[in-house]
């Protein structure tokens, strides 16, 4: 039989995704979304899609989670982006309140899922979400690492004119400034970046990788990424759905591994049909584990305030 895969919120992130999952042929995708009209809408012209792309994933469009039951995997990219006015503080709350509710209901409707946020503040929104759905942590992960190192990996590939494909890039931490991109552990071939691009090179991309969302956003004006995330996620989708044992680093409850207790952060973790089925530990040095630290306790500080 094939797998059930829920988008909820068809904007531009969760529309995108609906597509690279059906184009992947995961499974037949349900896109859920409150705005009436808006999900059927894009559903039937991406169904229509298939025969011309030639994909045989069924991908219908709905605002009710009755259609979404008994769902494998569950990508929530449900939320408001921030506007003129509105502080960190606002939006915080008010993604907040979007994923309590869009949670309750797949916790409801699709109760062996795997969870997937990808609403931003994402660590903090993944967090709750584990919170809401009373899911075990192996079933409630956030994307962040993929496209965070995805970003990074093109940086390397254009800076050095090789191909994306013999990039590996490792970025850890929360999905924000006080991410932490690995250059040690960033390879081309086998070989660590620190060996092939000088250090002032290093630093310009390691910046530039953490504010890539904000680059992004002043050029748009209007709105934010979402091609790059949309691709990270499916390949989350995928990783699960074929059991591909695959290691990407994604937001992950800690139990004590670097040294951090329950909190969501990004670090490297086996991808499979059970979800996270091992966190990769990293040696690192002492300067990247106090930044680890730094950005696990900016998370904490913000899930505090939620009271999640
Ligand atoms: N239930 C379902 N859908 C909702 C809900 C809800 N409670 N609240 C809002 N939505 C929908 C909106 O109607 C909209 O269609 O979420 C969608 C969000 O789409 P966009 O505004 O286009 O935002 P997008 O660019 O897709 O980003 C979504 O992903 O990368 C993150 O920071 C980004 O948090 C943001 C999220």
């Amino acid at each position: 039989m094939r797998k059930k895969i829920t988008v909820i919120g068809a904007g531009n992130v969760g529309a995108t995704t609906a597509l690279r999952i059906a184009e992947k042929e995961l499974g037949d995708v349900v896109l859920l979304d409150i705005v009436e009209g808006l999900p059927q809408g894009l559903g039937l012209d991406l169904y229509e899609s298939s025969p011309i792309s030639g994909f045989d994933s069924k991908i219908i469009g709905t605002n009710d989670y009755q259609d979404t039951k008994g769902s494998d995997v569950v990508v929530v990219t449900a939320g408001l982006a921030r506007k003129p006015g509105m502080s960190r503080e606002d939006l915080l709350q008010k993604n907040a309140a979007i994923i309590k509710s869009v949670v309750q209901q797949t916790a409801k409707y699709s109760p062996d899922s795997i969870i997937i946020i990808v609403t931003n503040p994402l660590d903090i929104m993944t967090q709750l979400a584990k919170k809401i759905s009373g899911f075990p942590k192996n079933r409630v992960l956030g994307m962040a690492g993929v496209l965070d190192s995805g970003r990074m990996r093109s940086f390397i590939a254009e800076a050095l004119n090789i191909s994306v494909k013999d990039v590996s890039a490792m970025v850890l931490g929360g999905h924000g400034d006080a991410m932490v991109p690995l250059p040690r552990y960033t390879c081309v071939s086998g070989k660590p970046i620190t060996d092939l691009l000088p250090a002032d090179k290093i630093s310009a991309i390691v910046e530039r990788t953490r504010k890539g969302g904000a680059e992004i956003v002043n050029l748009l004006k209007t709105g934010s990424a979402y091609y790059a995330p949309s691709a990270a996620a499916a390949q989350m989708v995928e990783a699960i759905i074929k059991d591909k044992k695959v290691v990407l680093p994604c937001a992950a409850y800690l139990e004590g591994e670097y040294g951090l207790k329950d909190v969501y952060i990004g670090v490297p973790a086996k991808l499979g049909s059970n979800g996270i089925e091992e966190i990769i530990e990293l040696k690192l040095s002492a300067a990247e584990l106090s930044a680890l630290k730094k950005s696990a306790d900016v998370v904490k500080e913000n899930v505090n305030k939620l009271g999640a």
